[in-house]
């Protein structure tokens, strides 16, 4: 599979017997570990993990896995949460060094060892890592037919102008005259709103978000430049969503001050979509008043996710020791099966009696979420993809999932809603 002297503590992608494995040292010089090419929660490639204190862990949530597979730590699940059996990576039958090579048997085998090679042995190609067996939510579903998409800032067509855009796989041309933007070829509607156009190819069937902030006066906002990630939007929505990542994903931004365990916090379901609350303890460096000592560093925070199918996404954080708040708006922007636009704009408040945020301070906040949208991108840039899966036995999901479970369930409902509503 492998020369012995190519492998180290950096997990490596071998295949064997046609499937996909990785092969690492949990220590430097120690024997050589195989284990499966995904990580069964989020089904993350393994290849991206890191060796930390004799285990394999996760980039995106730190699952960390011992050298039998065994899954030994969900920091999401806190110090006293057990990791469920089915956390546990299927391990391969063997795996041996042998004549200066790494030799992996998948499956059980009656020979003892490794054979001695005629000639120098050739490894096997290493295969893509395994797709889940349901299906997936992708970025060409036929049920996104039936949707409002963002399809562009409106700050990006000028008056008289033309703008080529790219949805679910197709070219449409946007022309703004004075007030009216239309589409070519036509759309069943173009319009806009919270300074985006918005195209719906059919008859839509989904519940638009509301962003209460944008008319609220006690709120500055400032747009990220969009972006676009190389993968399907549905886990850009899951990652969204998904708090546990943020002290390993996040670690050089925003997750720096993060707590690992994910406390317990409900997902009340709505038309279109939900709404999910929790609240958090996090650092407060920036708060005036800790300099001050008339706050302690260590602060609460409420954060309220508001989700509308297909991929419309809202979190407000509450500061309530301050009283300050901050909203997120993230769209996304289908493209094409891999590839997704996304739209992002902070709306700020200071909190009662405070003055507005300054452009200065909307301008850092603007760059500092942009350096953490890199890291998510980068992130979505290896998960080597095609969709969400839909079926719920294709990932483990634990306790911190509960909006990831709620995301998927509606995106089922609206998938199959949408084929009900293209057979007809
Ligand atoms: S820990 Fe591996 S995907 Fe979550
Ligand atoms: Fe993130």
């Amino acid at each position: 599979m492998a020369r012995a002297a190519d492998v180290g503590t950096t997990p490596r992608p071998v295949g064997a017997g046609g499937q996909a494995f990785v092969v690492v040292r949990l220590r430097p010089g120690g024997e050589v570990n195989a284990f499966p090419a995904r990580c069964p929660h989020r089904l993350v490639p393994l290849a991206e993990g890191t060796v930390v204190e004799g285990r394999l862990q996760c980039p995106y949530h730190g699952w960390r896995f011992g050298s039998d597979g065994r899954c030994v730590d969900i920091p999401s699940m806190g110090a006293v949460g057990t990791p469920p059996p089915r956390a546990d990576l299927p391990m391969p039958w063997a795996v041996e060094e042998r004549h200066g090579w790494v030799w992996l048997a998948p499956v059980r085998t009656t020979a003892p060892c490794p054979p001695r090679p005629p000639a120098e042995p050739v490894p096997e190609a290493v295969p893509a890592p395994p797709v889940p067996d349901g299906p997936v939510f992708g970025n060409l579903d036929p049920s996104l037919e039936h949707a409002w998409h963002p399809v562009a800032l409106s700050r990006e067509l000028r008056s008289g102008g033309w703008l080529q855009v790219r949805l679910l796989g197709r070219n449409w041309m946007l022309r703004r005259e004075d007030a009216d933007v239309s589409a070519e070829p036509p759309a069943f509607g173009v319009r806009e709103r919270f300074g985006v156009i918005w195209l719906a190819p059919a008859e839509p069937a989904d519940v638009p978000l509301e962003l209460p902030e944008a008319t609220d006066r006690r709120f500055v906002t400032g747009w990220l430049p969009p972006e676009r990630a190389p993968g399907p939007a549905g886990p850009m929505a899951d990652n969204f969503l998904d708090v546990a990542h943020f002290p390993f994903v996040h670690a050089a931004t925003s997750g720096a001050a993060h707590e690992t365990e994910v406390p317990p916090y409900d997902v009340g379901y709505e038309p279109g979509g939900f709404t999910s609350v929790q609240e958090q303890w996090f650092d407060n460096p920036q708060d005036p008043e800790v300099a001050a000592g008339g706050r302690p560093l260590r602060q609460r925070r409420r954060a309220t996710y508001v989700y509308r199918a297909p991929f419309q996404l809202r979190l407000r954080l509450d500061f309530l020791d301050t009283g300050a708040a901050r909203t997120i708006l993230f769209l996304l922007q289908p493209e094409d099966v891999d590839s997704t636009r996304i739209y992002t704009r902070l709306l700020l408040s200071s909190g009662p009696g405070q003055p507005l945020p300054t452009p200065a301070t909307v301008a850092a906040e603007v760059a500092f979420e942009h350096r953490v949208l890199e890291e998510d991108r980068e992130l979505q840039g290896v998960m080597a993809t095609a969709g969400l899966p839909l079926d719920m036995r294709d990932e483990l999901h634990v306790g911190s999932d509960r909006p990831g479970i709620a995301l998927r369930r509606v995106l089922c409902e609206f998938a199959t809603a949408g084929r009900v509503r293209s057979a007809a």
